[in-house]
């Protein structure tokens, strides 16, 4: 197969699926409550994919060259028996790394049956351990006891390697970093920490409030001694540190300060069945709509072809003025 590329020569590897665009908690960097409050219109019931439609095109894009599958939300578990569309998934032959991104707090009950149906493994997000800092965060809707319950269902069920993801805001977790690291080393979690970005419009984004992934790594690095290691493969976006005492490794994803637009392989499809080239794309185009009104696989093959092989996107590598007051797709409709 002649792997298809991009406006940038850039192949087209990695599909994220967000499977939904509610969440069961407010983090004020994604899902500001105020914003997403009791009456906020999420999307029906009728626009969202159902399982076999997901899995219909990410056979098509398995067949394009993607190659490895993260599912998303909103938060993924709150959509029912996720555990068939991952079984539905990984009966795709040529896919080899299917992973998922959740809070957490619904784990503990379905670890097991998702390692059952075949999910490698999972990323959980924990930004703090301080219970009062991590409430904050997330809006008021959840202590830190069950997101740790869920994080070691993952692990006895063997989701692993068991990887945690913190947003860093300035002012409000920082100061906990260390304690969150000292953890992650103790039980051989692999720790990330994601410098806060300005995805969609509404989560308040202030350039002081994120901090450098480098002062990151010199405040670990500071308590619990790091050098540098080699990333794992092209396009990973996490920059890869190990402690200097064997206990593991440590990454920072450094999405505002050192952007890695020119090996980004990954498009992203949305819970209506849009596909997105960027995480701040303007807009995504259809594939539920054709696919509902009768397009074969081939037809359904072109329109994502077409998608990718005109896509320029490297946002983050030309935040502007001007493109970050653009109306931008919001985090929880693509997916982190
Ligand atoms: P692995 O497959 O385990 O290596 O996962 P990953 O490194 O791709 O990380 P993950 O999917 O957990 O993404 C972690 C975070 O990185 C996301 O929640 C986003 O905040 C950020 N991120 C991931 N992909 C992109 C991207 O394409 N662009 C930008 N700007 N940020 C991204
Ligand atoms: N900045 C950085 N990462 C974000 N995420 C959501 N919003 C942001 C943001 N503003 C990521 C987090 C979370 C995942 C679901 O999406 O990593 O763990
Ligand atoms: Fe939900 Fe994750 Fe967004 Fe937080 S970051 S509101 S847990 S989707
Ligand atoms: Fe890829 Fe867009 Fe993120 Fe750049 S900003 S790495 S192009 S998703």
């Amino acid at each position: 197969m002649t792997s298809l590329i991009d406006q940038f020569r850039r192949p087209l590897r990695d599909l994220r699926i967000s499977v939904t665009d509610r969440c069961n908690f407010r983090c004020s960097y994604c899902m500001p409550a105020d914003v997403f409050h009791d009456e906020f219109k999420f999307l029906h019931h009728d626009q969202i994919l159902r399982y076999e439609e997901i899995t219909r095109l990410a056979r098509i894009a398995v067949g394009l060259g993607v190659v490895k599958l993260r599912i998303t939300g909103g938060e993924p578990l709150v959509r029912r028996d996720l555990d068939q569309l991952i079984a539905q998934l990984t009966s795709i032959s040529g896919v080899e790394d299917i992973a998922m991104t959740t809070n957490g707090f619904l784990l503990e009950k379905m670890a097991q049956p998702l390692k059952d149906a075949g999910l490698a493994r999972v990323t959980i997000s924990l930004d703090s351990l301080d219970n009062d800092v991590f409430r904050r965060m997330n809006g008021d809707k959840a202590d830190v006891a069950p997101v740790l319950a869920g994080i070691r269902a993952a692990e006895q069920a063997g989701l692993t390697p068991i990887k945690v993801n913190a947003v860093v805001q300035r002012g409000v977790n920082d100061h906990t970093m260390v304690d969150l690291a000292r953890f992650c080393k103790d039980n051989g979690y692999v720790l990330r920490f994601i410098e806060f970005m300005d995805v969609g419009t509404r989560n308040g984004w202030k350039l002081d409030q994120v901090v450098p992934a480098k002062e990151i790594i010199e405040r670990i690095d500071a308590a619990l001694p790091l050098e540098r290691v080699e990333g794992n493969y092209y396009g990973e976006v996490a920059e890869r540190h190990r402690y200097r005492d064997g206990g593991g490794e440590i990454g920072v994803i450094a999405s505002v300060t050192q952007p890695f637009c020119g090996t980004c392989t990954r498009l992203r499809l949305s819970a209506d069945g849009r596909i997105y080239t960027c995480l701040f794309a303007l807009r995504g185009t259809s594939l539920r709509d054709p696919m509902r009104a009768g397009a074969t696989d081939d037809e359904l093959a072109t329109l994502f072809a077409g998608v990718w092989s005109k896509r320029k996107d490297r946002y983050s590598e030309i935040r502007t003025e001007e493109t970050a007051a653009n109306k931008k797709i919001e985090m929880n409709y693509i997916g982190g």
